[in-house]
């Protein structure tokens, strides 16, 4: 068993691994020439500009029914229970309701009382973020495993008349369940966050008005500066995962996949570029989903592991980058 060193006192670690993953995705799919019908856009315009072809977007379904289905998956992926569960982690931007938390309701759905549930937002980085959360936790033995989820119904926040956004965002959920192993796994991540750089990509969430105060929301849609986040992504995200790879001794040669969050195909191009690496080890499925924010490296991992493409020992890095700004980087050997 690996000894490592914490401040002066050597422990022994346990390894973290993913054991099941699961996705879930509207039944209704959104192709370019639909947005057309909508908003002054072309297929052409989506096409040459993002990569994106098609989305999904709810039409009824939720942020807690689609998690919940993703979360079922994993669970039955992994050959566990829900009432196995200790840890249940909701990554999202877009939950339902203030209170409770996407992810009490999401235990409810699935029965998996003994887990202690509350969700995390850190918006397109947020599933890297509750991976990394459940890591620590479970690394640290305070839960013997998690299941941690990705979800968003982002197409309830995003302004239909705004052609800048509208056509790059899609609704799903992904999730994996996780739990010590002996060795491999989860190998190291490392976070980041820029709030200094907030305004280039929000959404407020409610209007301050009480008795004693009115004050309109200046933000009530998803606002952003395309050109910021581009330029911020391709610039953040191959330093961070180059500070991954040597935190965690790895060489980029040994990476077979590399799995980032699907924003946008020519950021992954220029990231690979800056990386020097080919850009057939950056799976996508962004043409098919679009931006699913925080479901976006969930549902590809889920994708990838379902259709046999995931082998043991294979080395993948996870890169997630949004608004904040946060971003950050994993590098795990697959089990
Ligand atoms: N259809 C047609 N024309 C459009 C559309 C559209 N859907 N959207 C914008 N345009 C027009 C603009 O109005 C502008 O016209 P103008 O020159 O007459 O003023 C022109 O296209 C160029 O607009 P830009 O915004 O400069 O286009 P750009 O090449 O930067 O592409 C894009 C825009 C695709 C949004 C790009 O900036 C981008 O991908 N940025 C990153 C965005 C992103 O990935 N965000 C999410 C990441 S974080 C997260 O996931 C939450």
């Amino acid at each position: 068993m690996p000894l490592r060193q914490h401040g002066r006192k050597a422990r022994f670690i346990m390894s973290v691994k993913i054991i099941g993953t699961g996705s879930a995705l509207p039944k209704l799919q959104v192709t370019n020439a639909d947005l057309e019908k909508l908003v002054d856009t072309s297929d052409e315009w989506i096409r040459e500009r993002t990569g994106i072809r098609g989305r999904h977007i709810s039409t009824g379904e939720t942020l807690v029914s689609l998690t919940a289905q993703a979360c079922a998956g994993a669970l039955e992926n992994a050959g566990r229970a829900a009432s196995e569960v200790e840890l249940l982690l909701v990554a999202t931007c877009s939950p339902e309701r203030g209170i409770p938390c996407a992810a009490c309701q999401v235990q409810s759905v699935l029965g998996a009382q003994k887990a202690v549930a509350f969700d995390l937002n850190a918006a397109c980085a947020g599933f890297l973020f509750a991976l990394n959360t459940a890591y620590a936790y479970v690394e640290a033995g305070i839960y013997r495993n998690a299941l941690v989820a990705g979800g968003e119904v982002l197409s309830k926040i995003v302004d239909w008349t705004d052609r800048g956004t509208c056509v790059l965002f899609g609704d799903g959920a992904g999730a994996v369940m996780v739990e010590k192993c002996d060795k491999g796994g989860l190998l190291g991540f490392v976070q980041h966050s820029d709030g200094r750089k907030g305004e280039v990509l929000r959404c407020d969430s409610r209007e301050l008005k009480n008795p004693y105060v009115s004050l309109p929301m200046e933000a009530p849609y998803v606002q952003m500066d395309g050109r910021e986040v581009f330029a911020f992504a391709v610039r953040r995200v191959p330093e961070s995962i180059l500070e991954v790879l040597e935190q965690t001794h790895t060489d980029i040669e040994e990476v077979d996949l590399f799995l980032l969050h699907q924003a946008n195909r020519r950021i992954i191009e220029g990231i690979a570029k800056r990386l020097s690496v080919d850009i057939s080890r950056f799976p996508t499925n962004l043409d098919r989903v679009g931006n699913m924010s925080s479901a976006a490296i969930p549902v590809l991992l889920d994708e990838l592991n379902r259709q046999g493409r995931l082998r043991p020992g294979m080395k993948l890095v996870l890169s997630g980058f949004g608004a904040g700004l946060t971003y950050g980087a994993g590098v795990m050997e697959w089990q």
